[in-house]
């Protein structure tokens, strides 16, 4: 893995993706994954967020091309989730979004506003439906 601080002026990788919890995600579960995130995280360069909310994983991965790659490959494997749904994909020459941030966890209150401006925005079908069968299950387990 590259070990540069992706300084202004280079390029820096980011990586959207959502995801969805395989099993209730208390506290702790989620805290675990943080500590994991900001162990790991600065020793690649790697900045970001982490969302939850209603059992749906937002994260934003930001950093040197290939070590967001590697860590996207690690996270998509893991067990704790599942239907990971790469959303955006891109390569920018400006500074990080979340520089100070080795992996900082965000709740939603309420995610499917974020999961329907993903599925408006998304351009290939089969994204569109996996992120239309996360709307379902979130609005049918809300009504429950
Ligand atoms: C939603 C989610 C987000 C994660 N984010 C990160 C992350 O930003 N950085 C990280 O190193 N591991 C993250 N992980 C954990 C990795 O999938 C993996 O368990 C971990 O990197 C393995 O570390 P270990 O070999 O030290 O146990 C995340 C896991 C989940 C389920």
């Amino acid at each position: 893995m590259q070990n540069d601080e992706g300084q202004s002026g280079q390029s820096i990788h980011n990586i959207v993706y959502c995801s969805q919890a395989v099993q209730h995600m208390g506290k702790e579960a989620l805290e675990k994954i943080i500590a994991t995130a900001r162990h790991h995280n600065p020793i690649y360069g790697i900045t970001g967020l982490l969302v939850f909310g209603s059992g749906i994983f937002f994260q934003w991965l930001e950093g040197p091309k290939d070590n967001v790659t590697s860590l996207f490959e690690i996270i998509s494997k893991d067990p704790r989730h599942s239907n990971v749904v790469l959303l955006t994909k891109e390569d920018e020459f400006r500074e990080r979004l979340f520089p100070n941030w080795d992996m900082e966890l965000v709740a939603a209150e309420d995610i499917s506003d974020v999961l329907e401006d993903a599925m408006h925005g998304a351009s290939d079908p089969k994204h569109r439906k996996a992120l239309s069968n996360m709307l379902q299950h979130l609005l049918g387990s809300s009504k429950n």
